[in-house]
């Protein structure tokens, strides 16, 4: 190999993550003879400069010049079969308290793929609910088509005729795609070799696909785009590679899944050793009686059993409890959210209504009562009781998360971008007590880059 190729290799290698095999060494030639001429150097020159100040702007031309792109909508169909028919109902089951699901999708190209996620979602996730889905690529150009999202008729020669019919409509003798699934999709610059604890944050997501794109990566990178894939999944999450892209036989922390003729991998459910709990942050309203018990011996418990996501184990152990404990506020706040995340939202909203007629100034039970009432035909009651909590509470950031996801739902954009930025100042405050009884799974930087991405999708600058 003669040797100028050679060290473009190894800067791609170091700068960028990526690796190449003798196959591609035409393309990297012809990479290396324009990018040198475009700078009116020698190739040797152009690489010493690049070695010696590799600046951002040269490295993201070189990775939109030797990237490969192909991709197109329900490619490897089977995949999303699984993912409409086994992935989103369990994810669905275990979402049930927020209303919301996170996927990402790693390498996304042009789009494609993340589209068909926004297509796969939009016809199996109830409407109420809230869908986000980050693209992430190193390649901008393809990033800039993508927010296009407008395509040739090739792109979709795998895709369902009913679904092509929904969304994607005819323009300029190609397609674009239906507004309601470009505002479920954002995309991001980001190169896998970097971390990004917002974009990688811990149990963040629901699925995360990432085809065709681990093969182009240096040993090193794979290994290490993999271990933050894992634990950026939420437990109970699923992974997607593309066929030739392998784990191994025994992945960390994964579990392969066949179904569909095809396969992908389920994060198992941690159910980590129970750490000390802190102590419980949520206040006694004054107008309630005060019952002292100690030691708050099934509270503890069933908080640490929610904290190891255990939800049925924690539902049964506060049922279990008997008075005066059971009826601490508190406690039947816990069961109401437990309810609530079981998908029982009648029993869920009638506990917390009975505690708010003992304290009306229960934030968190108006709360609770909010979230139950957010699938009914009109959501007004729904929105009383989130504005009452978090005007009980002005420091609580979840009724201000709900109203915003709300707002952006009846169409209300100002109100939706209010709310929203208001709840990603309050998440940062908010008490990890709460984060664990209502976030519904997600920690607080999925929650808040949550709301970042509905704000985005509202169109407010975030
Ligand atoms: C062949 S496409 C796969 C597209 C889509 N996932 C699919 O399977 O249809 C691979 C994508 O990975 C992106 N890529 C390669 N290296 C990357 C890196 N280090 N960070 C982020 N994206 C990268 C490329 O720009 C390209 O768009």
């Amino acid at each position: 190999m003669p040797p100028d190729l050679h060290r473009l290799r190894a800067l791609l290698a170091d700068r960028l993550g990526m690796t190449f095999d003798e196959k591609r060494d035409d393309l990297l030639s012809e990479v290396l003879r324009t990018r040198a001429e475009r700078h009116r150097m020698t190739e040797r020159d152009y690489l010493d400069r690049l070695t010696a100040d590799p600046d951002r702007a040269e490295l993201r031309a070189l990775a939109e010049a030797v990237t490969i792109n192909e991709t197109y909508f329900f490619r490897n169909i089977e995949q999303f079969h699984a993912l409409g028919e086994v992935v989103l109902p369990d994810r669905i089951r275990a979402r049930a308290s927020v209303k919301a699901l996170r996927l990402l999708s790693v390498g996304c190209s042009s789009g494609e793929e993340p589209y068909t996620l926004a297509a796969v979602t939009a016809e199996r996730v109830p409407p109420d609910w809230h869908v986000s889905i980050v693209g992430l690529d190193i390649n901008r150009a393809v990033l800039r088509r993508a927010a296009a999202g407008r395509y040739g008729t090739w792109s979709l020669r795998e895709t369902p005729a009913s679904i092509r019919q929904r969304w994607f409509h005819p323009r300029d003798g190609g397609v674009e795609v239906d507004e309601r699934l470009r505002a479920r999709v954002q995309f991001v610059e980001h190169n896998v070799v970097n971390d990004d604890p917002v974009l990688w944050a811990h149990r963040s997501y629901d699925v995360i696909f990432c085809r065709n794109m681990l093969m182009y990566l240096t040993d090193e990178v794979r290994r290490g785009t993999i271990a933050r894939i894992t634990r950026a999944l939420a437990p109970g999450g699923y992974l997607f590679l593309g066929h030739t892209d392998s784990l191994g036989p025994r992945p960390e922390g994964l579990q392969v899944r066949h179904t569909h003729g095809t396969f992908y991998y389920h994060r198992e459910d941690q159910a980590a050793p129970a750490r000390p709990i802190v102590p419980p942050t949520v206040k006694t309203p004054a107008a309630t009686p005060q019952i002292k018990i100690k030691p708050m011996q099934g509270y503890d418990r069933a908080l640490a059993l929610l904290r190891v996501e255990r939800f049925q184990e924690a539902l049964a152990a506060v049922e279990s409890m008997t008075e005066p404990e059971s009826r601490l506020p508190r406690v039947r706040v816990l069961r109401g959210a437990l309810l609530a995340h079981a998908g029982d939202t009648g029993r869920a909203a009638e506990l917390c209504e009975r505690l708010v007629e003992d304290d009306g100034l229960n934030a968190d039970a108006h709360y609770v009562i909010g979230v139950c009432h957010e699938g009914d035909a009109s959501p007004a009651t729904a929105t009383r009781h989130h504005q009452l909590a978090a005007y009980l509470d002005p420091g609580f950031a979840m009724p201000r998360m709900r109203l915003g996801l709300l707002a952006k739902q009846a169409g209300d954009r100002q109100t939706a971008a209010r709310e929203l930025d208001r709840a990603v100042t309050l998440l940062r405050g908010e008490t990890d007590e709460r984060i664990l009884l209502f976030g519904g799974g997600f920690g607080r930087q999925p929650l808040i880059a949550l709301c970042r991405s509905e704000l985005q999708a509202v169109g407010a600058v975030t």
